[in-house]
């Protein structure tokens, strides 16, 4: 069994790079238009993998071209991936945009990645059992990751949960999470509190714990990540670099903290590798694509450090 499950969306990425992006009513001429695997559940998996980290991808693919582009996908990355179940509607579709510094706009049409069913859940509730940690996001439907939640919860699992996009989860179930790694959007959209300076940050961070969530890491882009538990609460800084695609820059860091935790690294160690490989990603385009591997991550901070 897989030491890390990740449960999660497969959604082919329409990327078109602008200067800025259109107003309303208003039609602007793009620079490059490309085609690429992603979806937070596949980014944080091939993440994973290419950090070393074992582990299997579950979800929903359609009978299409796309859904063959992730099974052979995630072959090649060597990832378990018999329970990517496969329905008759198309593979799910995500349309960005990319401006000229690098920031993304992102709409997705979920389509297959809402054909995962409570059977389907049933039909992995012995992975979800004998795993050590399920990785989720909230691209399938909301009440199936709760039940995951509960499961896992219920079996001892430990669960990472980015809860991404935003969404109104249970709070009852939040309560169950070990780790939950929201941005600024998701932190106010979930505590309903502002988060525009860093005292803010931190007190959204600490209604979270009060949930009953055990640790919160908010990330905050190009300023890194605040981590609260019972212990501390501290920024860990990211790396200055240039951003020219921060579309998997979150994923990338949720596979780099999901590894970290399984080999047992102290939070705070976890993010600072966590960061980095973030830090990588966004010097590259598309989101599989831009996925660094473990010996590039260390390099990366062997350069820093000398
Ligand atoms: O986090 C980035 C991902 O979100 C993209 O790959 C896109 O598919 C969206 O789901």
């Amino acid at each position: 069994m897989a030491k890390i499950t990740v449960i999660g969306s497969l959604i082919m990425d329409n990327v078109a790079t602008m200067e800025r992006y259109p107003e309303a009513g208003e039609s602007i001429m793009g620079t490059s238009i490309n085609y690429y695997p992603g979806g937070k559940g596949a980014n944080q998996c091939v993440a994973i993998a290419r950090l070393g980290g074992d582990c299997e991808m579950i979800g929903m693919v359609g009978n299409d071209e796309n859904g063959k582009i992730f099974k052979n996908l995630l072959k090649e990355e060597n990832i378990k991936s018999d329970n990517v179940f496969v329905c008759d509607k198309p593979t799910g579709i995500a349309q960005i945009q990319i401006n000229n510094e690098g920031q993304n706009r992102i709409c997705f049409i979920p389509s297959s990645n809402f054909e995962f069913s409570f059977n389907h859940i049933d039909l992995i509730d012995k992975i979800i059992k004998e795993t050590s940690l399920v990785v989720l996001q909230l691209e399938l439907r909301l009440e199936i990751v709760e039940e995951i939640i509960k499961r896992a919860h219920k079996y001892g699992v430990k669960i990472l949960l980015n809860p991404a996009p935003a969404m109104n989860i249970d709070k009852e179930v939040l309560k169950y999470v070990d780790y939950i790694t929201p941005n600024e959007f998701e932190l106010s959209s979930l505590t309903n509190l502002p988060v525009e300076t860093e005292p803010q940050i931190i007190k959204a961070s600490q209604k979270l714990l009060s949930y009953g969530c055990k640790n919160v890491i908010a990330t905050l882009g190009s300023k890194g990540a605040i981590i609260a538990n019972n212990k501390i609460t501290k920024l860990i800084p990211s790396y200055k670099v240039k951003a020219i695609d921060t579309v998997g820059a979150g994923d990338s860091f949720n596979g780099a903290l999901a590894v970290s935790i399984i080999e047992g690294k102290e939070l705070e160690e976890a993010v600072k590798f966590a960061n980095a490989m973030g830090a990588l990603t966004v010097q590259k385009s598309g989101a599989i694509p831009s996925l660094h591997t473990r010996k590039e991550v260390e390099d990366f901070l062997n350069g820093i450090i000398n």
